[in-house]
């Protein structure tokens, strides 16, 4: 099949489940307003889909899941609804964690943890450490979370290098960098899940997603659910990713 990734898992239904899934948690917000309700509601039913995303991606065989939940740019928003949303994140860490390390489900975080608040920084590193061993599914949490930034980053672990002569410029190469990023050992995802219609990356895994396939689902987040998880996998299995090779001979 054209779209088998050497390392896809094999699944159930006999197509190979993208390996690595990763979702812009979009249209909360709308969801919320063209019900009437406070934009915090729609947050709050944000949370709901997320642990049914967990589930299905774990039922379902996918790896790794990646979810951006605060963006470096979503400072920029009221301080009621900054505070609306570290609450909820605060929230979700102490009544899932337990669960989510019961079922298997190893935790890690990227962003810029530099500035966070010291009882957000706590709860991201309990997470971390307490599901470290964990190996059933990967749920990657792009917190304070900006793609350029990410990439300035890794080119700064590596000026570091340099400057101290552990490197050489010329083996600052694509895979040097790729291997200064925040999860060096993250594959690349396979396949972005955008919802609430929006059609755009808004910073989001830059550097990772030079080959990943695009499924923009015209459900605002708060409505995700399995079938919509479903409908992306089945739109992405359509797809035929060629790496820049021939469709021949694509995933080997
Ligand atoms: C996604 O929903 C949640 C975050 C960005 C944190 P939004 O809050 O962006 O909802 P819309 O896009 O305004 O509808
Ligand atoms: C992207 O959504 C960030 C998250 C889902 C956390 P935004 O709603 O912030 O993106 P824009 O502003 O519509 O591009
Ligand atoms: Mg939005």
């Amino acid at each position: 099949m054209s779209n088998v990734a050497a390392s896809a898992t094999p699944s159930v239904s006999g197509f190979d489940v993208p390996r690595h899934v990763a979702i812009i948690m979009d249209g909360n917000g709308r969801w919320a307003a063209s019900r009437g309700l406070p934009r915090s509601e729609g947050h709050r039913r944000g949370v709901e889909a997320l642990r049914r995303a967990v589930r299905a991606a774990g039922d379902l065989g996918v790896k790794y899941l990646t979810i951006f939940s605060f963006s470096a740019e979503n400072w920029t928003r009221p301080a009621s609804e900054i505070r609306d949303l570290m609450g909820l994140l605060k929230r979700f860490i102490r009544n899932d964690l337990a669960e989510l390390h019961s079922n298997g489900v190893r935790v890690r975080i990227i962003g810029e943890r530099e500035g966070l608040s010291p009882d957000i920084l706590g709860l991201l590193q309990e997470a971390e450490e307490l599901t470290r061993a964990n190996q059933n599914l990967t749920l990657v949490v792009a917190f304070n979370y900006g793609g350029r930034q990410e990439i300035a980053r890794a080119a700064r672990r590596l000026a570091i290098e340099v400057s101290e002569g552990r490197m050489t410029p010329d083996q600052v190469t694509a895979d040097a960098i790729g291997g200064a990023l925040d999860l060096p050992e993250l594959p690349d995802p396979d396949l972005i899940i955008r919802t609430s219609g929006e059609q755009r990356l808004s910073n989001f895994l830059l550097w990772q997603s030079a080959y990943t396939e695009f499924v923009f689902l015209p459900v605002h987040w708060p409505d995700f659910d399995r079938a919509a998880l479903e409908s992306a996998l089945s739109e992405f299995y359509r797809r035929e990713r060629r790496f820049g090779g021939l469709a021949a001979q694509a995933g080997g």
